[in-house]
């Protein structure tokens, strides 16, 4: 396609209110032209608000929003070069394929023969070639987002908006169409600005991610950064699937820290602001829990391991992976492992052990809601 122009974004302190109550408070980043950045956060934390602002279907009671320094804070949506692809597909069922995806060309007056190229273009960057003439009521849901896709590109915005474009479509169609949406974010080089509730879709598709609660930024970050060193307990516990566990924080002889878990002593990484003899959260992600038969010998501990004796409650066999829950120090962990092998049968004893340094204590009750979105067990990833 040809040469667009750069599309950052700077939102720059903005606020909303609705009836008093803020939708979004006090919003501040930029985005780099090209990026692909992810707003994550439960239902009502703003995200969509954010979004029309930036598509220009409502105005910030503060603040300013820049593309490529220019102020667009106050222009409607079709002086802006930016367009936004809905949850809900909504395509004109009147119209065919082609007239929908060229429906905003028309109206600009581009020519039927630019147009046309134009069209084709846009389908088969969608993997829909030759669908011109198709009429929209016989498209299946996948392919409609898709055409409603093409509509959203063919004018070669500077910035795309989704709203939680895949979340009406299957697991299966989903997981395809996300794959397809990397590739056609590599070839269109636009900026995506993607909101979606699903932490797995936001982690494996963006550059960066916002994470969002009550309508501020609780941290952004590329997913690794996320993943590895999340700031609060609520973005740890929103990301991957954790473990958060509510500890007492101790002081170590040789000044570092450990927790009680059940009355047994575990060393773990603390992060800033944790206080010896204080209530903390121990952060342990499902994937960084080994388990191994109990060999009678008892936990094996030390060499940067901690390790505890535990009971498996639960055995769930989901493919490649296994998942299980196991009791230990009174606490049930989730742990995921390879199901290459032999599986643990339930009820039996085992070795639970992790790495000192993948074991995080934040600062703050481990008993935060988690947000437990639908998506997270259908691949079997949740708890
Ligand atoms: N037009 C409106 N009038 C009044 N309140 C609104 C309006 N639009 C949004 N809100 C409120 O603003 C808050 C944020 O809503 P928003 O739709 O941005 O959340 P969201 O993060 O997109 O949630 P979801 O994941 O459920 O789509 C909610 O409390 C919502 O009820
Ligand atoms: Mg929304």
């Amino acid at each position: 396609m040809r040469e667009r122009p750069p599309g950052s974004l700077q939102i720059e302190h903005v606020t909303k209110v609705f009836e008093g109550a803020p939708a979004v408070k006090d919003f501040d980043l930029e985005i780099a032209a090209g990026e692909f950045v992810s707003l994550l956060g439960p239902s009502g934390c703003g995200k969509t608000t954010l979004l029309r602002m930036v598509g220009g279907f409502e105005f910030p009671d503060e603040g300013r929003i820049l593309l490529d320094g220019q102020d667009i804070t106050e222009l409607v949506p079709n002086k802006r070069p930016v367009n936004m692809v809905f949850q809900r597909v909504t395509l004109f069922p009147h119209l065919n394929v082609a007239q929908n995806v060229g429906f905003g060309l028309r109206i600009a007056h581009v020519t039927k023969a630019e147009t046309n190229k134009q069209v084709t273009e846009a389908l088969e960057l969608v993997r829909l070639p030759g669908f011109e003439r198709r009429e929209v009521q016989t498209l299946s849901g996948g392919q409609a987002q898709r055409v409603a896709l093409a509509r959203a590109i063919v004018n070669r915005p500077r910035v795309l908006l989704f709203d939680e474009p895949l979340s009406a479509l299957d697991l299966q169609i989903r997981r395809e169409l996300q794959v397809e949406l990397k590739d056609i974010h590599r070839e269109l080089q636009g900026t995506f600005v993607y909101v979606t509730h699903d932490q797995e879709e936001a982690m494996s598709m963006s550059d960066r991610v916002v994470v969002m609660r009550l309508g501020e930024i609780e941290q952004v970050g590329s997913p690794v950064e996320l993943y590895r060193s999340p700031a609060s307990l609520f973005v740890a516990s929103f990301v991957g699937s954790s473990n958060v566990i509510p500890v007492k924080a101790l002081r170590m002889e040789d000044g570092s820290i450990a927790v009680e878990l059940g009355g047994t002593v575990v060393r773990a990484t603390a992060s800033e602001g944790v206080m010896p003899g204080t209530d903390a959260a121990l952060v342990l992600r499902a994937e960084s829990i080994s388990l191994e038969p109990a060999n009678g010998g008892g936990p094996r501990d030390g060499n940067g391991f901690a390790s505890l004796r535990g009971r498996v409650a639960d055995v769930r066999f989901v493919g490649a992976m296994v998942h299980y829950r196991v009791d230990v120090a009174g606490t049930r962990l989730h742990a995921i492992q390879s199901s290459e092998g032999s599986l643990l049968e339930e009820g039996s004893d085992v070795d639970v052990s992790w790495r000192m340094e993948e074991a995080l204590v934040l600062p703050g009750r481990g008993d935060v809601t988690t947000p437990t979105p639908e998506d997270e067990t259908e691949d079997g990833s949740g708890v």
